[in-house]
């Protein structure tokens, strides 16, 4: 019985796990996080290996809310300013690490993979915030997937990566279902490593200025790793802004499916992100639905056009690396 029910008992039993250097899987408003004690290493080389994540990877610690944070990172105005306004929520902030005296309170190289920034988020999921009080230390956690895989937004996504091998808290669907979006405050301009579930326009409304892309990404030591191409990957080939079907392929809908299934003369397995067309609905269904068309190994998976406007561009981010991908 790997997945357990939110009890008291059973919340507890996940920090006292943890407390000792254990993995537990923890819903968040966005995906589930593979969490350990960040403050341990031994902990945290456990989900490296439980993910098979490449080491130069490195981690989002998790903490229940800023001033907690502010221990653990340098925050300058503009960083301050978006902690206030997102925080708790699904925005992830990169700022340059505080070395702390003491040796039993540290983010270790293993979490930072050697960089002198560290990345904190706090999540607004109760269950989460539940966990990192009882436990009282910052949580690194990467999403609960294998690594390349797409994120799991369900607690059966969990166990269908990972089996029975460390408890699953059981928080049902993730209400946002796509990652954080993250910003490194390090640089001059704010620069957005990773769009997700905060769109880019909220950022910028806060900081007053448009956002800076990262600058000629080596993807032999990317910035951040998780931007690599190859992540977020299903099984099967990813065909975007689909307007036709080939034979055995299924169907990815957005908005009226009719338009696309017209077309061929057979029907295609589909699920559709959102049949009135909502970004919001359709980055809750993405993941989810991207992985029960793949276990169907369809011969490639079409997906209709999304526009990239607000969520939409974190949709059209992982479905490119989707297709991208294998
Ligand atoms: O929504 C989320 O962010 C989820 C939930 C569980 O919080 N977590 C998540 O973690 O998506 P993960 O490990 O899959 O992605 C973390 C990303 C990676 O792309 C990593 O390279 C980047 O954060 N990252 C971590 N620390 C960094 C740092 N110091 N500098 C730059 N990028 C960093
Ligand atoms: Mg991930």
């Amino acid at each position: 019985m790997p997945v357990l029910a939110p009890t008291p008992a059973n919340l507890q039993a996940i920090a006292a796990t943890l407390r000792a250097g254990n993995l537990a899987a923890l819903p968040t408003e966005t995906v589930y996080g593979l969490a350990a004690d960040a403050t341990n290493p031994a902990a945290v080389l456990k989900i490296y290996q439980a993910k098979g994540r490449p080491r130069f990877n490195p981690l989002i610690i998790h903490v229940p809310d800023l001033a907690t944070a502010q221990q653990y990172g340098a925050f300058n105005a503009q960083a301050t300013a978006l902690a206030h306004t997102y925080w708790p929520g699904p925005l992830t902030l990169v700022v340059p690490y505080n070395y702390q005296p003491s040796t039993t309170n540290q983010i270790p190289d293993l979490v930072r993979a050697g960089l002198p920034s560290v990345a904190i988020r706090v999540p607004a999921h109760s269950l989460m915030q539940a966990v990192l009080q009882q436990v009282g230390r910052p949580l690194a956690a990467p999403s609960a997937n294998r690594s390349g895989h797409v994120s799991a937004t369900h607690p059966g996504h969990v166990a269908a990566d990972f089996g029975s091998d460390f408890p699953i808290l059981n928080g049902g669907p993730c209400p946002l279902g796509l990652e954080s979006t993250i910003i490194d405050c390090t640089t001059a301009t704010p620069t957005l490593l990773r769009i997700g579930a905060l769109p880019r326009e909220a950022a910028e409304r806060v900081l007053g200025q448009p956002l800076a892309l990262p600058q000629g990404t080596d993807p032999a030591s990317p910035k951040a790793p998780g931007m690599l191409l190859k992540h977020y990957a299903p099984q099967a080939p990813v065909r975007l802004n689909a307007t036709h079907l080939e034979p055995g392929e299924a169907l990815l809908a957005f908005g009226d499916a009719q338009k696309i299934l017209a077309t061929p003369n057979h029907q295609p397995p589909t699920k559709n992100l959102s049949p009135t067309a909502d970004l919001a609905e359709a980055a809750l269904n993405l993941f989810a639905m991207l992985r029960e068309l793949d276990a169907l190994h369809p011969t490639a998976i079409a997906v209709m056009p999304i526009p990239p406007t607000g969520l939409g561009e974190a949709i059209a981010d992982r479905l490119s690396r989707a297709a991208a991908g294998r």
